[in-house]
């Protein structure tokens, strides 16, 4: 009753949402000024986005004082083909979970820069476990054993993380795509602005870049009404708080040795074509 499968992925049901919407989001006009925010669900999509937003807002002030698109950016697959994303100013920027196939044409045609963010799919796996019971719209999990299953199988929202992170780094030749790695953010978030500011060619001073990093600390964020989501609880929608923990290695306290093991054996299978590996500096 959650999910419905739209071709070979698990998708949200959602009151507007239909797989012919899904469909016509190909076919959007996409311009090259354009940046789209891509991630695989608890991968650092909101963080991701307070940072994009804060650095926009520091290269383009007009807008900032605006305040267009600046508190949250527009969701791809939760707008249908009527709605009026093109009377946006430039540069728009838009978030999506969306595989890399189903992606708007004009993203690849146009050249638009995407950042993708990806993060240790054990912790995904966690992250997502309280997500499930956080947001109404997804089922609550009946429990970590049979949820660690679904995840691994690829039967949880937006399908499986495995094609999910293969896909894009398969398709990154023939996209401008910036990777940024959830635990990189966490070991040096200032460098890793400094690298998102080179790709969306965005020249910020030492201090405007010091409070993007202000401004996307996890403490800064939690009560940031742009970033914690107290709309969204304070309406039901969210029934805890989003910004959970913010760390890495939280798997830790929830797989077992023997799940542990099993996800490996399941990573190393899945991703054996790519460059990926299942070790995460950050672990040790
Ligand atoms: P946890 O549930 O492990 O705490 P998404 O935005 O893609 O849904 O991802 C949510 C995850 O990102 C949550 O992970 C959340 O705590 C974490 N997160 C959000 N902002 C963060 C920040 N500034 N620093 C570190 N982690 C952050």
């Amino acid at each position: 009753p959650y999910l419905f499968k739209h071709k070979r992925r698990n998708f949200l049901v959602k009151d507007t949402l239909r797989p012919s919407d899904l469909d016509a989001l190909q076919h959007i006009e996409i311009r090259p000024t354009d940046v789209f925010l891509i991630t695989y669900p608890k991968s650092g999509t909101v963080w991701m986005q307070q940072i994009l937003v804060q650095i926009m807002d520091a290269a383009h002030p007009e807008q900032a004082e605006d305040g267009h698109n600046r508190t949250r950016v527009p969701w791809l697959e939760e707008r249908t083909a009527d709605n009026p994303l093109r009377e946006r100013p430039d540069p728009r920027i838009f978030g999506t979970h969306l595989p890399a196939d189903m992606l708007p044409l004009g993203v690849k045609a146009e050249q638009s820069k995407a950042v993708y963010v990806w993060r240790n799919p054990k912790d995904i796996l966690v992250s997502l476990y309280h997500f499930a019971h956080t947001w109404v719209l997804l089922e609550t999990p009946k429990s970590f054993e049979g949820f660690f299953q679904q995840f691994l199988d690829g039967e949880v929202y937006m399908g499986s993380w495995f094609n999910h992170v293969q896909e894009y780094f398969a398709a990154q030749n023939q996209l401008n795509i910036h990777f940024v790695q959830y635990e990189n953010m966490l070991k040096d978030l200032r460098g890793e602005v400094v690298k998102l500011c080179a790709f969306l060619e965005k020249d910020l001073t030492g201090e405007a870049i010091d409070h993007v990093v202000k401004m996307s600390s996890f403490n800064s964020m939690k009560t940031d009404p742009k970033a914690n989501y107290k709309d969204l609880i304070e309406k039901g929608r969210y029934l805890g708080e989003t910004m959970r923990k913010g760390v890495a290695g939280d798997w830790k306290n929830y797989l077992t040795v023997a799940q542990n093991e099993r996800f490996d054996q399941v990573f190393r299978d899945k991703m054996s074509n790519s460059p990926l590996t299942c070790t995460w500096e950050i672990d040790q």
